[in-house]
């Protein structure tokens, strides 16, 4: 049994205390915009953004949580507002999750720097890599909220400003193992001197 508010409703559930927080939310109050896999399973719990794929929900007694379906406040608006002047989402799998965490980041630090947007950010994955436009929109959202215009209205005219390209993927560049012969490979399992960039790594028409 776990009692707790969720986007200002008091719920008492009858489950396991090791059963993960996502799988109650989901299954038992029917909540399903927040989704399993690579942070888009974030809430937030008394204000921390929380992967609660790995939360008991016995842990969060008590507490008072927010999913995508009851995220209200300014932050909240001006991100959303954001992600649509954008057309952020791709697929849309992550997109509850990144929402949450951005929303998180803006009422904790209102001016981010890109610094504190990849470390807020890290957990949230997006196999679409719509990094670069997720980075812009929170941008955005914490400019208008500054009293700013946004500083893109679209994703069309976006695209035309030059973003270019990000890739999420490992990059093989050397340490090929050549006919016949044993690839030499790194701790991580990647051919020796595979570039292995970040998700946040843009290829702009300067990049080398
Ligand atoms: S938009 Fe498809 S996984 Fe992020």
């Amino acid at each position: 049994m776990a009692t707790f508010t969720i986007s200002v409703r008091d719920v008492t559930v009858d489950v396991e205390k090791d059963t993960p927080l996502l799988w109650v939310v989901r299954d038992e109050l029917r909540l399903t915009g927040s989704k399993f896999g690579c942070g888009a399973c974030t809430m937030i719990v008394y204000g921390m953004p929380r992967r609660t794929c790995i939360t008991p929900v016995g842990t969060v007694d008590g507490s008072s949580i927010e999913t995508i379906e009851g995220l209200e406040g300014p932050e909240a608006e001006a991100i959303t507002a954001a992600w649509e002047g954008l057309d952020v989402p791709q697929c849309g799998g992550c997109q509850s999750g990144q929402i949450i965490s951005a929303t998180a980041l803006l009422r904790e630090v209102p001016t981010p720097t890109d610094k504190d947007l990849d470390a807020a950010m890290a957990g949230n994955v997006c196999r679409c890599a719509t990094y670069v436009r997720i980075r812009q929109a929170i941008h955005d959202a914490s400019s208008s909220m500054e009293g700013g215009a946004m500083t893109v209205q679209n994703r069309r005219q976006f695209l035309a400003t030059g973003a270019g390209l990000v890739i999420a993927l490992a990059l093989p560049m050397r340490g090929r193992a050549q006919s016949g012969t044993a690839a030499v490979l790194t701790k991580d399992g990647l051919p020796a001197g595979t570039f292995a960039p970040n998700a946040f790594v843009r290829i702009a028409p300067t990049t080398p």
